[in-house]
């Protein structure tokens, strides 16, 4: 019998810096089988429905979360909406500045400059899977936006609700460990927002991409 092969293993920051620094990467799910990633998108330039659907409903001051590469809160510096992106990724925050963005590195889960004052805070494609917690995460983004502040968030199309992941990356020949990431549904949404004290504004489609904006419930 041959002994399985064990892989070097990676912590998900530094993969996502490799990546992100152009090495090939995988997206596995717990069989090990590959998953779609859109690292190309992420690393690539804002296109016609990245604005309609995403930079045109971030109206004032917006925290970019998990902005990656920096091509949404560099696409909104260039609208003149004033916009920081946070990632945890050293290689994102890099490109995101070369990119004209304002970006620092930080945990969402961690406390971010101007706390509770912030008018919008984006999600976008994905990102409201950070954690695999949605619930979670809404919960902290209330904290982060002010009272009425909005999140717009970008969504599954219907028929998907919430889909909790065990992924990892492979980089390199090495392997992260598993990490918590969720997938949500534009079906899902309006009970996300209530539970976590957000109104549903809008929900917008454009091609196959989805987004909601919700408004943060000032009475809680
Ligand atoms: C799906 S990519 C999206 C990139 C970007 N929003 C875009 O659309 O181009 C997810 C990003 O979230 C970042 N990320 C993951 N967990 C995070 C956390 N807890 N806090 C901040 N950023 C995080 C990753 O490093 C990665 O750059």
């Amino acid at each position: 019998m041959t002994a399985p092969t064990i892989e070097p293993v990676i912590e998900p920051v530094q993969a996502m810096d490799a990546a992100f620094a152009g090495r090939a990467c995988q997206l596995l799910d717990q069989t090990g089988s590959p998953r779609p990633m859109a690292l190309r998108r992420w690393t690539g330039a804002v296109d016609a429905t990245d604005r309609t659907l995403l930079l045109e409903r971030c109206r004032a001051r917006t925290l970019d979360i998990g902005c990656g590469p920096g091509r949404l809160a560099a696409g909104l510096a260039m609208l003149e909406v004033p916009a920081l992106g946070i990632d945890v990724s050293h290689e994102a925050v890099r490109q995101a500045r070369q990119r004209g963005a304002l970006a620092i590195r930080r945990n969402v889960f961690a406390p971010v400059p101007g706390e509770g004052r912030w008018d919008c805070a984006l999600l976008a494609d994905g990102n409201i899977g950070i954690g695999g917690r949605p619930v979670r995460l809404l919960g902290r983004v209330r904290r982060i936006v002010g009272p009425g502040g909005r999140v717009v968030v970008e969504l599954d199309a219907a028929g998907t609700d919430v889909v909790h992941h065990r992924w990892r990356l492979r980089v390199a020949g090495r392997v992260t460990p598993v990490f918590d990431w969720a997938v949500v549904g534009l079906d899902a949404i309006e009970r996300l927002a209530v539970t976590t004290g957000f109104v549903v504004e809008d929900v917008a489609s454009v091609g196959d991409r989805h987004a909601a904006v919700l408004r943060q419930v000032a009475t809680r």
